[in-house]
């Protein structure tokens, strides 16, 4: 198991997931942005997506297929204990940085994971990853800590970035297409500035 599984499984041993500092009862940002993309998405993949919820709202819409990616197993037992048996989610435990999709989905979606990635190489490989799975004219949406966000997570370092900023790393592959503000309010009554973006594949000028 690498260090990083490890720090996971941890993380997710030693709280419940309502206790997580970027726990959220309903994914509202996200949905936002998802429910108004068009085409509307009939696959997604949520990467990193810990025990959120997003995938069980995703699949009530009707969305055809719903793949859940995290790195900590120990996170997705929460996953499992929802959609295990529903149709059309699929459950992988996998390193985003390390992992070959062995499928294409129409939308990628990432609330806080791609700012845990502080070394350049580390990125350019999960935006090249990005770019093989999502179908030409899919949509990337990603939301990262704010500029003026918190500068750690979890005991690990982030990057911080504004919308221009997370489009530069996704660009000639993805074009900047809407960019939101969202002031996350942890379970401790903190609250976390988050940058979201809506990315499309394909749509660079460039
Ligand atoms: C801050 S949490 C966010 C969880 C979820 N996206 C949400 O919004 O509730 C970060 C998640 O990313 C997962 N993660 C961290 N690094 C990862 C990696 N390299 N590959 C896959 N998952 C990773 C962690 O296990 C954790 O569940």
């Amino acid at each position: 198991m690498s260090d990083r599984q490890e720090h996971w499984d941890s993380v997710y041993r030693s709280r419940q997931a309502d206790e997580l500092s970027w726990f959220q009862a309903e994914p509202t940002m996200s949905l936002e942005l998802i429910r108004a993309l068009r085409p509307a998405p009939t696959s997604m993949v949520d990467v990193g997506a810990g025990a959120s919820v997003l995938a069980d709202h995703l699949l009530d819409d009707g969305i055809d297929a719903v793949t859940i990616v995290d790195i900590s197993d120990q996170a997705l037992d929460n996953v499992r204990e929802r959609l295990d048996h529903r149709v059309g989610a699929s459950i992988v435990v996998a390193d985003v940085l390390t992992w070959t999709p062995t499928r294409t989905w129409d939308l990628w979606h990432d609330r806080a994971v791609f700012h845990f990635l502080t070394d350049a190489d580390d990125r350019a490989g999960y935006v090249a990853t990005a770019a093989r799975a999502v179908n030409p004219g899919g949509a990337v949406v990603l939301g990262c800590f704010a500029a003026d966000g918190p500068t750690q997570c979890s005991g690990l370092p982030v990057v911080r970035y504004g919308a221009e900023d997370l489009a530069a790393c996704f660009s000639p592959g993805f074009g900047l297409e809407r960019a939101a503000d969202e002031l996350h309010h942890t379970p401790g009554g903190a609250t976390q500035h988050f940058t979201w973006v809506v990315m499309r594949r394909g749509s660079s000028s460039e």
